[in-house]
């Protein structure tokens, strides 16, 4: 019905595009974007999603320095876009040399200022939730992280080192649920295992995470009860209590490990929630969006569509995803399927940019400027080389992107996807290319915006649910 419907459509306006791929029913060819409301508000608008009464076992996600998050009011840690780009850049090599397809010289990229780091990811372009850990429970404020198994968060009497976060600092010893995991257990193993770093033992199991940037968190390994919701109570969680912590966290108390790997919150909830949940992020870091687990995934798009979830034997923390291609105002562009096979690519909740191969970033980034030829460009800004002075325009009339998933799945970039704006007179498209054709893509944060992302990690599916938030 939808198909004839469209069918008909197409041969009135004679737009021979629209069912071009199969039967994907394409958006229009445009969005109109008043350029006022690319600046980002400065006061929280609250979804209906996460606030009704019904989604008591939603997670409420913000962005980490958005008027909605408690971190970020009154702080000074709001760091520039070009300072959240260059974290976003650290972030990508830490994931590229932990994805390596075993290439022999990691120093040959000339843009080497910034050194490609063997430690976990971090960034900075993140969402935090509220979470419950310990009994009496004390609620927590995490960054999530699908980059990340490993959960950790500061703990008294923080022996080392904490950096300064908003809540009190958690204190094992005023919890009656926290224990400690013996150095010779399998779990001390597996953490090792998961973080690179070989645990320590001193009379427990010692775990240190190191990120990209040189962040890191070093500490006990330790069972506790975590608390997601009334309903969703996990004792004897698995998580690290640090007790050595630096670095960019913004004042958050720990973070949410959301991997693939069996330590992450996603394994170890797995008998209750089967391994599956979904986020979604909101179109601004002025409004709210979600986390939810088990049967509350995709529930708040009516439609979501699925592509596959795949497994690659570089990286076992990952989603990786099958990006097959890209289309700019619906019409497909033409890129060798190579490009895209021969990098695989992920998805992942905190790199913020989309990170194309290069064949497929120079296709993107021609018919980008083709469709935007009659705005003034202006320069590039970091990694990002396609920039605009919108200042003289009310609004703008940029064109629809598209990336296509195996299985026929299309994922129409949200309007607030396409574009990043470090003022009016520098509005910039909001994808980058590798320098490196075997890098591993990332599919950004940014990118992800409005919809509903579903990883069903038993079913072997990830699927996009439109007007996820709102
Ligand atoms: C956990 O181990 C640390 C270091 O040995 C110790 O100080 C602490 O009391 C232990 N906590 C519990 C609950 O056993």
């Amino acid at each position: 019905m939808a198909i004839a419907t469209s069918s008909f459509l197409c041969f009135l306006l004679s737009c021979s595009l629209l069912l071009a791929h199969g039967g994907e029913i394409a958006d229009s060819h445009h969005h109109v974007i008043v350029t006022n409301s690319l600046i980002p508000a400065k006061t929280c608008t609250q979804s209906p999603k996460v606030s009704g009464s019904n989604q008591l076992r939603k997670l409420q996600v913000v962005h980490i320095n958005g008027p909605c998050s408690p971190l970020g009011q009154g702080k000074k840690t709001n760091l520039n876009l070009g300072q959240i780009l260059l974290q976003d850049e650290l972030r990508v090599r830490s994931i590229h040399s932990r994805i390596s397809n075993s290439k022999q010289s990691p120093l040959a990229d000339s843009k080497a200022k910034i050194p490609a780091k063997s430690g976990r990811s971090l960034g900075t372009g993140n969402f935090v939730v509220n979470v419950g850990l310990g009994t009496p429970k004390r609620d927590l404020t995490l960054i999530f992280d699908t980059g990340s198994d490993l959960t950790w968060i500061q703990c008294k009497p923080c022996a080392v080192n904490c950096y300064q976060q908003n809540e009190p600092t958690f204190d094992p010893s005023q919890s009656s649920t926290y224990s400690n995991i013996s150095c010779g257990s399998a779990e001390c193993t597996q953490v090792g295992l998961a973080t690179g770093n070989s645990p320590r033992c001193s009379s427990t199991c010692i775990y240190g995470v190191l990120y990209g940037d040189n962040s890191y968190s070093v500490g006990f390994y330790g069972r506790e009860t975590l608390t997601l919701s009334a309903s969703d109570v996990f004792p004897n969680f698995e998580f690290g209590c640090g007790q050595n912590n630096r670095g960019l966290f913004g004042s958050a108390a720990g973070l949410l490990g959301l991997g693939r790997n069996q330590i992450s919150l996603v394994s170890q909830t797995a008998t209750k929630f089967g391994k599956k949940f979904s986020y979604c992020l909101p179109s601004t870091s002025s409004g709210t969006g979600f986390l939810a687990f088990g049967n509350q995934v995709g529930t708040s798009s009516s439609s979501v569509k699925y592509t596959s979830l795949l497994t690659d034997s570089r990286g076992n923390s990952f989603y990786f995803v099958p990006l097959l291609g890209i289309s700019v105002k619906g019409q497909r562009l033409a890129i060798p399927p190579t490009a895209f096979t021969s990098s695989g690519t992920i998805i992942d909740s905190g790199t913020v940019i989309t990170r194309l191969p290069p064949a497929a970033y120079a296709a993107l980034r021609s018919a980008f400027r083709q469709a935007m030829s009659k705005y003034p460009s202006t320069s590039s800004l970091s990694i990002l080389d396609t920039c605009y002075d919108l200042s003289g325009y009310n609004t703008v009339t940029i064109p629809t992107i598209t990336l296509h998933f195996g299985g026929g799945t299309g994922l129409a970039v949200d309007s607030s996807g396409i574009l990043v704006v470090a003022s009016l007179s520098q509005v910039c498209l909001a994808f980058a290319g590798n320098s490196d054709p075997s890098d591993v893509a990332i599919l950004g944060n940014k990118q992800q915006q409005t919809f509903e992302v579903v990883y069903d990690v038993t079913g072997g599916k990830l699927g996009f649910g439109a007007g996820g938030c709102s």
